[in-house]
């Protein structure tokens, strides 16, 4: 049977990929995508959302919006990174379907509520506003969330928005707080993991080269987004962070990683947003996520 998934994006082309690949798995069912606000400020990200299910011709696939801003702090967005849309590289049409009226976060709660406990898992590959926002409004729903499968943190591979922080971690440091303390089982793509998959040219020629219309989006939003990450790195290839989370959950034999203690730094004067990850277990804290390394 099919794994049930909501997929928390702030697209963003990498969770535009990510959106793609969970649409095309058989071995998942997409009950929602709900949008929150993070590389690009909601009204964006909630669009791109639609853009995206459209592209795949997923019209049934209900996008919700959700919180426009950090639980506390002010938004910090990534045009920088991902153009002034959020998904620039390829030109969409305006979506036709339209956004739920439903905001993201009673979604949330409420489709935790019908289907039976354990059986729904959270994908958030954006800040994690939404999820820490529907656990402290329906705090019965934590414990019926099977998994959450999130894309955030960085520990050995160090941050890409500040010295410390990845940028999901950095946006909403008190939601990931929460959202680790909560007790559900959680899976970490940091970017140890996520800097590892990277394009080749092969991929993106093949990708451009499909007699479909998401192939060659694909490669277009690829394409861009690795123009940033080579000025910054200086090595070739996008990393495709946000689909390692839903490869994860398709192929987990692909990923190593351990059952470790991660905190998350909320007070640092040049750390706030750090994942702290006690990866040689140096404390006697309680293990709360795989974090996966490679
Ligand atoms: C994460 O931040 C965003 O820019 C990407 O979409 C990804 O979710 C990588 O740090
Ligand atoms: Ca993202």
């Amino acid at each position: 049977m099919a794994q049930k998934i909501i997929i928390d994006t702030d697209p963003g082309q990498d969770d535009a990929v990510a959106i793609l690949l969970a649409l095309a798995s058989p071995e998942l069912e997409v009950m929602g995508i709900t949008a929150v606000a993070g590389n690009v400020p909601l009204s964006l990200t909630e669009v791109n959302a639609r853009k995206i299910v459209e592209l795949a011709g997923h019209t049934d696939i209900p996008v919700f919006a959700g919180c426009d801003r950090p639980l506390v702090r002010n938004l910090v967005t990534a045009e920088y990174v991902h153009g002034k849309t959020g998904l620039d590289g390829i030109e969409l049409p305006a979506p036709t379907i339209p956004l739920q009226t439903e905001h993201a976060v009673q979604f949330i709660i409420d489709c935790l509520r019908k289907e039976p406990a354990g059986t729904v898992t959270l994908i958030p590959i954006g800040p994690l506003t939404n999820i820490a926002a529907a656990f402290e409004r329906a705090p019965d729903i934590v414990e019926r969330v099977a998994r959450i499968v999130l894309m955030g943190g960085a520990y050995f591979e160090v941050g890409n928005v500040t010295p410390a922080a990845e940028f999901n971690i950095y946006v909403d440091p008190e939601a990931a707080k929460q959202v680790f303390a909560s007790g559900v089982p959680i899976t970490v793509l940091p970017l140890d993991a996520t800097h590892q998959a990277l394009t080749s040219r092969e991929w993106v020629d093949a990708m451009r080269a499909l007699p479909n219309r998401c192939g060659p989006a694909v490669a277009s939003w690829t394409d861009f987004f690795e123009r940033f990450d080579k000025a910054k790195y200086g090595s070739a290839g996008a990393p495709l962070h946000d689909p390692c989370a839903i490869a994860w959950l398709i192929r987990p034999e692909l990923f190593e990683g351990k059952d470790i203690n991660v905190e998350i730094e909320t007070k640092g004067e040049f750390t706030a947003g750090m994942t702290v990850a006690d990866w040689w277990g140096v404390t006697d804290r309680p293990a709360n996520a795989l974090f996966i390394r490679m």
